[in-house]
C-alpha cells in the first residue's frame, strides 16, 4: 500500500506567515505539523510515502524528512504548482501509486486516540473500494458530510451542504483501491474550480463501495487551518506530552512497527538534543508507549 501526504495549499487563513512558510511546516507544540499525518501513516503500517508540496516548500520539507530511512520508511516528493483540489493528489501520484492500493492523508490533519490503530487496520485490510473516516461535528455544513447505514456503508455524501442530512463530517484520511487513479483522472473541476475528493467518494458510493469508519469520541481529530486551531491543537498536544503520551512522534510509530530499533532511537534522541521532542525520544528508550496512535489501541 502506498501513502500520500497532501501538503500544498495556500494557507490563506494563516497569512502573513504562510507567505514565507507552508502551513504544514509550522509547529503544533513541539514538532512540525507534517509529523502528525506522517505518524498516522506509520501507525497504519504504510512506509512508502509521497509528500506533495508547493514548489517553495519542497526544499525545507526534504531537509526535514529526508528519504525517510531514519524511520525505516521510503519518502519521495512531488510538487503541486496550483491548489487544484484534494483529488489532484491522485493525478500527481499516479506513477508513484502504480498498480497498488493507496491511502491519502491531508498534511494538516491530526488523529489520535483510543481505537485509532484498530480503525486503521480494518481500513487497510479492506481490499476493494474506499474507506473514509467520519466524525460527528456541530457544524457539518463546513465539511464533506456523509450519511451512514447501520452496515457502515455510506448512503449519501455531499460537499459543504447548506442543509446537512447528517452531522458526520468526512475527515482528511482516505483509503482507496487502485480504481481511484482512473476515477480522479475522469473528474471535472467543481464550481469552485477544484477536483473534489467528495466527487471521488461519490463515485465509490455509486458503486456501493464506500465504507465509513466512525470515529467515536475517544479519538481526537484536529483539522488545523486557523491561528486558533493551531493554538488549540498545540495546547492539547502539550497536555498529552505532560501525561507522557506520544502524539505525532514518528519514531514511536516506527518502533512499534519494528522498522527501527533502540539504537536508531538513541541516535535520534542524541541528534535532537535538548528539544522537547528529543526529551520525548529519550523517555521512549526506557518505556515504550502503549500505542503511538492512542492509549489502549495496542490491544485492539
Ligand atoms: P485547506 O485547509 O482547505 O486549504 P489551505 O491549506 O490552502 O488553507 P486556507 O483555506 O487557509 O487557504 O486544505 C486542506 C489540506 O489540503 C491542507 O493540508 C492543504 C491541502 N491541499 C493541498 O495540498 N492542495 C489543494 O489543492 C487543496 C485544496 C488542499
Amino acid at each position: 500500500m502506498r501513502g500520500i501526504v497532501l501538503a500544498g495549499g495556500l494557507g490563506t487563513r494563516l497569512m502573513p506567515t504562510t507567505l514565507a512558510v507552508g502551513k504544514q511546516l509550522l509547529p503544533i507544540y513541539d514538532k512540525p505539523t507534517i509529523y502528525y499525518p506522517l505518524s498516522t501513516l506509520a501507525c497504519a503500517g504504510v512506509r512508502d510515502i509521497l509528500f506533495i508540496t508547493r514548489a517553495e516548500d519542497r526544499a525545507a520539507t526534504e531537509r526535514l524528512l529526508g528519504n525517510g530511512s531514519q524511520w525505516g520508511m521510503r519518502i519521495e516528493y512531488a510538487l503541486q504548482h496550483e491548489p487544484r483540489g484534494i483529488a489532484d493528489a491522485f493525478l500527481i501520484a499516479r506513477n508513484f501509486v502504480g498498480g497498488e492500493r493507496c491511502v491519502l492523508i491531508l498534511g494538516d490533519n491530526i488523529f489520535h486516540g483510543e481505537g485509532m490503530t484498530a480503525l486503521l487496520r480494518s481500513a487497510r485490510e479492506r481490499k476493494e473500494g474506499a474507506t473514509v473516516f467520519a466524525r460527528r461535528v456541530p457544524d457539518p455544513e463546513r465539511y464533506g458530510v456523509v450519511s451512514i447505514a447501520p452496515t457502515g456503508h455510506a448512503t449519501r455524501i455531499e460537499e459543504k451542504p447548506a442543509a446537512p442530512q447528517s452531522d458526520w463530517a468526512v475527515t482528511g484520511l482516505y483509503f482507496y483501491d487502485n480504481a481511484v487513479l482512473d476515477i480522479a483522472a475522469g473528474l471535472a473541476p467543481s464550481a469552485r474550480g477544484e477536483l473534489e475528493i467528495t466527487d471521488v467518494n461519490a463515485a465509490y458510493l455509486e458503486r456501493g463501495q464506500l465504507c465509513v469508519e466512525r470515529m467515536e469520541s475517544g479519538i481526537h481529530w484536529f483539522d488545523v487551518g486557523t491561528n486558533d486551531s493551531f493554538l488549540d491543537a498545540s495546547i492539547w498536544v502539550r497536555d498529552c506530552a505532560r501525561r507522557g503520551e506520544c502524539v505525532g512522534v514518528v519514531e514511536a510509530a516506527a518502533l512499534q512497527q519494528g522498522w527501527i530499533g533502540e539504537s536508531e532511537l538513541r541516535a535520534a534522541a542524541r541528534r535532537l538534543g535538548k528539544s522537547g521532542y528529543g526529551a520525548a525520544l529519550a523517555r521512549l528508550i526506557s518505556a515504550a508507549p502503549d500505542s503511538p496512535c492512542g492509549a489502549g489501541a495496542r490491544s485492539a
